[in-house]
């Protein structure tokens, strides 16, 4: 099996601190580890490092290469994408580097994952991972299925339809529906967020993306070489509307695992450890009578005085105080700061 590993997107969610210059997968949120190398050390009880390729661009490649030797797998394969086209040209262009590079058969499952993610548990995520593998080889798409607890309109929203294995076929699969879609899946209650990671041959991948996305397959069909040098005419297109939504052949195994895309900074406090009175805080902070208050700081003093649910974001340059529950109009912040220019 080989683990490809997204690392190619230039979030800026967690504005200020992740920017497309330094986006979120490089970030160390909580913990020793940045989330990429989290993402590639998790596989480590399935994959060797040479069984790992990171798909990435020429911006970010010190960062990956940083980040792999601080986890001493410096043997993952790096490939660089020219331009961002989104996740489905990614992952083609992974699937014929493995195919084309490393001599991977078409029966050999890739299992594809973003690189910003959090996942705890790891042996109940390795469990599933390994059942993944099993019915990839039947020839389906296995996806992840999450239990939501909100109408999150950021993921992709699985049906889950008839038993299939040790998970479920897939009835529809839409992504990122508007929000009153959203509040209709999760009051149905036979829907399933999409956690981004999916196992499948590297044979049916091919075959997907020539029903699906022909454009694509007829680009990424040559040699590898062949699918690098045309890579800038490959439509912009995530794998989610590309091969998901369309494809009949998407099972869901439900994830036991803890798992958390931090996708805003409501979900960083959500991960991060907090004192008794509820805060999560980094850096030089002082939180006096406060509660549920999220406070990172970077290089200056972060003091605050009977502050209740805020979220409090401090860089060189800018600083974010947000309302808890809010935070998912940072990226509403980003655009009206491209606006400025
Ligand atoms: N190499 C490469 N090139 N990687 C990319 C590119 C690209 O052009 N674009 C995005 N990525 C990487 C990101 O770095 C991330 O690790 C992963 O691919 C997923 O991209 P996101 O942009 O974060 O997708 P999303 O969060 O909007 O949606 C996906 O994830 C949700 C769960 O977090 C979808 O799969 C949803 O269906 C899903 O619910
Ligand atoms: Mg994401």
């Amino acid at each position: 099996m080989k683990i490809i590993i997204l690392a190619g997107g230039g979030g800026t969610r967690l504005f200020p601190l992740s920017r497309t210059c330094f986006p979120k997968q490089f970030m160390k949120i909580g913990d020793e580890q940045s989330l990429l190398a989290q993402t590639v050390m998790r596989f480590v009880p399935v994959a060797k490092a040479s069984d790992v390729v990171i798909v990435t661009n020429q911006e970010y490649l010190h960062y990956v290469k940083a980040e792999l030797a601080a986890c001493g797998m410096e043997k993952a394969h790096i490939i660089l994408e020219p331009v961002g086209r989104n996740t489905a040209p990614a992952i083609a262009l992974a699937a014929s580097y493995c195919i084309d590079k490393l001599g991977a058969g078409e029966e050999e499952v890739m299992f594809v994952t973003p690189s910003d993610h959090i996942i705890r548990q790891n042996d109940l995520f390795i469990q599933a991972v390994g059942q993944a593998e099993e019915m990839a080889k039947l020839n389906h798409i296995v996806t992840f299925g999450i239990k939501p607890d909100k109408p999150e309109t950021g993921y992709g929203y699985i049906e889950a339809g008839e038993v299939c294995g040790c998970g479920f076929a897939v009835r529809s699969f839409k992504e990122k529906p508007d929000e009153a879609t959203a509040e209709k899946y999760l009051a149905a209650g036979s829907y399933y967020w999409n956690s981004g990671m999916f196992g499948i041959t590297m044979g049916q991948i091919m075959r997907e993306l020539r029903t699906h996305q022909p454009e694509i397959y007829q680009l990424a069909a040559a040699s590898y070489a062949d699918t690098l040098a045309q890579f800038e005419v490959m439509p912009n297109i995530s794998i989610d509307y590309a091969v998901a939504e369309k494809s009949d052949k998407v099972v869901t195994i439900p994830l036991l695992a803890y798992w958390n895309d931090i996708g805003s900074w409501d979900a960083i406090y959500d991960v991060l450890d907090k004192d008794k009175n509820g805060n999560a805080v980094k850096g030089d902070c002082i939180p006096l009578d406060c509660t549920n208050t999220l406070m990172l700081g970077r290089s200056r003093l972060i003091a605050g005085i009977g502050l209740e649910d805020l979220l409090v974001v401090e860089t060189d340059d800018v600083i974010v105080v947000a309302k808890k529950g809010e935070s998912q109009k940072v990226k509403n912040l980003v655009n009206e700061l491209k606006d400025r220019g």
